[in-house]
């Protein structure tokens, strides 16, 4: 089973996602670190991320630079929304993304277009959302349990920009698969969201398993 979770920053594909994962026994990809990656490498080689050549350059990344914690950070998911935006980045770590869905048994991946375009055949797709101020309130806590000291104005600020340049571009832009369902998070506990995207999964399937 490949089950495709998509959404926004903070969110909370990323927890449903794993949580998903575990559940099912299934592999869990979360896609936006190899963007992660690609950024830090550009940062590390003090290269242009707004230069297609440059972030292409930086792509060929080893499998273990996805372990290292600094990929989390705000400095390089910024950067890392740059990158996703250049057709090329996106073509380079293609074909990892489809090995990964497409591996024996199945998988969940989340991002911005697995229901869309690495997994267009994925058995359930799923777009969280939430609303920008509450997705700001989610990031800000967790930026200050990790130290970092920022204003709620300008994390929202930032949600937003992510927001804009993650849909309006115009390779693979963030945005719902016509066949996914879609799980609204803002008013929900990490919990009941689980559950709620456990149901969905249940319910895609049974629908699947019925004969006609
Ligand atoms: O959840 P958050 O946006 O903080 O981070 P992420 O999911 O790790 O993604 C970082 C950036 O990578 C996003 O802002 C997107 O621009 C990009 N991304 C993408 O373009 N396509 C994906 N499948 C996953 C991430």
């Amino acid at each position: 089973m490949i089950i495709a979770v998509d959404g926004p920053a903070a969110s909370g594909k990323g927890t449903i996602a794993r949580a998903l994962a575990q559940h099912y026994g299934l592999p869990h990809l979360d896609t936006g670190l190899l963007y992660r990656a690609v950024a830090s490498t550009v940062l590390r080689e003090d290269l242009d991320p707004s230069r297609e050549a440059d972030a292409v350059s930086a792509c060929g990344f080893e499998d273990y630079l996805l372990d290292d914690p600094w990929l989390r950070t705000d400095e390089v998911g910024k950067v890392a929304s740059v990158v996703s935006a250049h057709p090329l980045v996106r073509a380079a770590l293609l074909n990892r993304q489809k090995k990964f869905a497409r591996q024996p048994g199945g998988a969940v991946l989340d991002g911005r277009d697995i229901g869309t375009v690495i997994a267009p055949d994925a058995d359930v797709k799923l777009f969280v959302k939430a609303t920008p101020m509450i997705r700001a309130q989610r990031r800000h806590l967790e930026l200050r349990k990790n130290g970092v000291l920022t204003s709620l104005d300008k994390v929202l600020a930032d949600i937003r920009s992510r927001d804009e340049r993650d849909s309006k571009r115009t390779e693979a832009p963030m945005l719902q698969a016509p066949d996914a369902a879609l799980l609204d998070t803002s008013f929900l506990s990490i919990d009941a969201a689980v559950q709620r995207a456990i149901a969905i999964v249940e319910s895609k399937t049974r629908t699947a398993d019925t004969p006609a």
